[in-house]
């Protein structure tokens, strides 16, 4: 591992651990009925997931001057669409696998009726949280709205919904490159994107900024999912959390599979060094989203 990543190392630890309070805050207690379903919730969400996304909406609302406090709650809501796309991404009638975040996944524990019932329910908690007036504070009406509509937006059918079938459909289909990147844009790329478009209209980013660091959401986007699927083929199990060797077993469409290992990597190289050179209009307060470019590809897990 380099030393670059070990420096963001303690960062992210910190940004991890505000997440998750600010999760746990706002999440129904375990104790609420029905409690089966908000301990099946909460399973997956506290299994110890590295928050990605959340903290790269941080880092972008930092990059632009902004005040990270404005962006929790929106950072929190992408963390629970994405943590249920997690559960119903491994439900058998999907990806089938039995192991997430270092623990079995929800439907093994909870059975899938209990599973697909809780990503329904992280889903609608998120825009609860985010249609919620009091946890807004003094960000404008038209910014929480926009927020608002930049979540559905890459969550749906138009985003990681749209990808999700789109992945599917291609186990029974051999596809090209343009369609492979499609999935990878939309299954994983649109949340990520997200994350950092909503952290820079936040965080107060002027229209160039904005402009820069969405084509960096791009780039980052696109090279985490280059990075998962190489991560499906070399990482070791127990340091992954989550099935290896799973995409291959299924026939997925993966970087890996069209361009080699090789190829994979030096495509999600490209896109690291495509999103580190978006940032070259900003100084030292983009120093985190640089460094997580690097961590993204170059990631154990
Ligand atoms: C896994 O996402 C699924 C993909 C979109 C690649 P992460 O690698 O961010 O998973 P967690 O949240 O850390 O568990
Ligand atoms: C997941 O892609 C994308 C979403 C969950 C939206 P994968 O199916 O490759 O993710 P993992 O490898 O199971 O985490
Ligand atoms: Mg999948
Ligand atoms: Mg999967
Ligand atoms: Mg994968």
């Amino acid at each position: 591992m380099s030393n670059e990543i070990w420096q963001l190392q303690p960062y992210l630890k910190e940004r991890v651990r505000l997440v998750d309070s600010a999760l746990d805050r706002y999440l129904p207690g375990a104790e609420m009925l029905p409690t089966r379903l908000h301990e099946a919730i909460r399973y997956s969400v506290f299994a110890g997931g590295k928050r990605i996304r959340p903290i790269l909406m941080l880092a972008a609302c930092e990059a632009v001057g902004g005040e990270i406090k404005k962006v929790l709650p929106a950072a929190c809501a992408i963390e629970m669409v994405h943590s249920y796309s997690l559960i119903h991404d491994d439900l058998p009638a999907m990806d089938d696998d039995d192991f997430r975040r270092g623990n079995l996944t929800n439907h093994k524990v909870y059975g899938e009726a209990t599973a697909i019932l809780a990503g329904d329910g992280l889903l609608t908690e998120a825009f609860i949280l985010l249609s919620n007036k009091d946890v807004w504070g003094d960000v404008p009406v038209e910014n929480a709205r926009e927020t608002i509509n930049i979540i559905a937006k890459s969550s749906g059918s138009r985003g990681m919904v749209g990808g999700q079938v789109v992945d599917m459909e291609a186990e029974k289909t051999p596809i090209d490159l343009p369609t492979l990147e499609y999935i990878h844009t939309h299954k994983t790329g649109a949340l990520i994107l997200a994350a950092v478009e909503i952290g820079a209209l936040l965080g107060g980013a002027s229209v160039e900024q904005r402009r820069a660091l969405c084509r960096y959401g791009e780039a980052a986007g696109l090279a985490f999912q280059v990075a998962d699927d190489i991560l499906d083929i070399v990482a070791d199990q127990s340091q992954l959390g989550k099935d290896v060797g799973s995409d291959q077993q299924r026939g997925k469409a993966t970087y890996p599979a069209l361009l080699g290992l090789a190829g994979a990597r030096q495509h999600a190289d490209e896109l690291r060094k495509r999103a580190l050179s978006a940032l070259d209009i900003f100084s030292a307060s983009a120093q985190p989203l640089r460094e997580i470019a690097t961590y993204i590809i170059n990631r154990p897990s």
